[in-house]
């Protein structure tokens, strides 16, 4: 379960107890976590996920302990009738599903495109035709693309630089004209590399963080793409949760405006390295360093600034108090994975 402060979690409940929501991608990292907390705050979860990044286990794990909190419905976004039955009677949408990788999205624009930039239009239409107060957009850091100027703030021009990035900007457009021409309201979080438990380790387009733990874990040696200086603004997850719940809550129309959900502090990709590795008590880091990949940026951290001063959003968790507890649930997984072998065996 995501741990929010019980204050937060105090002032946040009145708003979300008792509500139908919707959350799109839910079965993913990032809805899993935002479905957990929804259910604590008292919440009825419909969560809409076609499955093509995720498994049912996590979902299927909590409608066993709250059967009545949660309805799980396989499909897509792109299906129109599987989409309204998800958003009907629902006051609030939270939007995350999506084709969620720079390389995958260079691979396959085309798919990028439909479910990012398409998909979240249908969830709009929908959310709009089901009456509902509120679509909570997950948008993308990688907007920003690879001007120098730090930190990123709002009012700078985007630049995409991946299919990814554009599909995911024309998102945050598709928003911002629903709420002025439809008055549906709406609100977009700029998501800075998010990180946390079951976030996918074993694909190949995995994000860093559980990339390194998988190999570090395996005793292999961890692939650092470029020269590891490249920096990110590492984001616990229970943050990008906090975010949403904000958003969704906030008393005043939101209007579409683009907030940055971040820690608000940058770290290299090697110290992300060297503190894994010091938490696992590996004792040699020798990565394997492989050519830069095309469409990445290479700095990046946020300026919290607008979230704060429009949703009162503040990080609930620090990078390292995060990573400290990922690392650590990683390695209880493979410990646990590792058992159930040797009792086969
Ligand atoms: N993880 C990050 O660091 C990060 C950073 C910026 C933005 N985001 C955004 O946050 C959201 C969630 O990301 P995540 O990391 O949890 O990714 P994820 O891949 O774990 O979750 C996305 C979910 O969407 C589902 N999905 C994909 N296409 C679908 C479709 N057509 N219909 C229904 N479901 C579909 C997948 O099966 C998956 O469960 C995404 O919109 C992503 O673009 C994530």
């Amino acid at each position: 379960m995501t741990r929010l402060p019980a204050q937060f979690v105090d002032r946040l409940r009145p708003g979300i107890r008792d509500q139908q929501v919707c959350v799109t991608g839910g079965a993913g990292f990032i809805g899993g976590h935002l479905v957990d907390a929804l259910i604590s705050l008292g919440a009825r979860v419909i969560v809409l996920d076609d499955l093509s990044n995720s498994t049912p286990s996590h979902l299927a794990d909590l409608m066993d302990l709250e059967p009545d909190k949660i309805r799980f419905m396989q499909g897509s976004i792109l299906d129109p009738s599987a989409l309204f039955q998800a958003v009907e009677g629902c006051s609030l949408v939270f939007h995350l599903a999506a084709v969620g990788s720079v390389p995958l999205s260079i691979e396959d624009p085309a798919r990028t495109w439909v479910v990012n930039a398409t998909g979240t239009m249908r969830v709009l239409q929908a959310a709009h035709r089901a009456g509902a107060k509120r679509v909570v957009y997950s948008a993308s850091s990688s907007a920003y693309g690879d001007a120098p100027a730090l930190p990123k703030v709002e009012t700078m021009a985007p630049e995409p630089m991946s299919p990814y990035a554009a599909a995911k900007l024309a998102g945050e457009s598709l928003c911002r004209s629903w709420a002025a021409c439809y008055g549906l309201d709406t609100a977009c979080l700029r998501y800075f590399n998010i990180f946390g438990p079951r976030q996918a380790a074993d694909s190949a387009y995995a994000a860093v963080i559980p990339a390194f733990v998988r190999k570090l874990l395996g005793n292999e040696p961890p692939t650092i793409f470029g020269d590891g200086e490249q920096t990110r603004d590492f984001t616990h997850v229970s943050n990008a949760v906090a975010a949403n719940l904000l958003a969704a809550t906030h008393a005043e129309p939101i209007g579409g405006r683009v907030m940055n959900i971040g820690a608000g502090r940058r770290t290299s990709v090697n110290e992300i390295a060297q503190r894994i590795s010091f938490i696992l008590g590996t004792t040699h880091l020798h990565p394997d360093h492989q050519p830069e990949r095309t469409g990445e940026v290479r700095d990046s951290v946020a300026d919290i600034g607008a979230a704060r001063s429009i949703i009162g959003y503040e990080p609930v968790t620090d990078m390292e108090t995060g990573l400290d507890s990922t690392v650590r649930w990683y390695s209880e997984q493979h410990a646990a994975s590792g058992d159930q072998k040797g009792q086969r065996s």
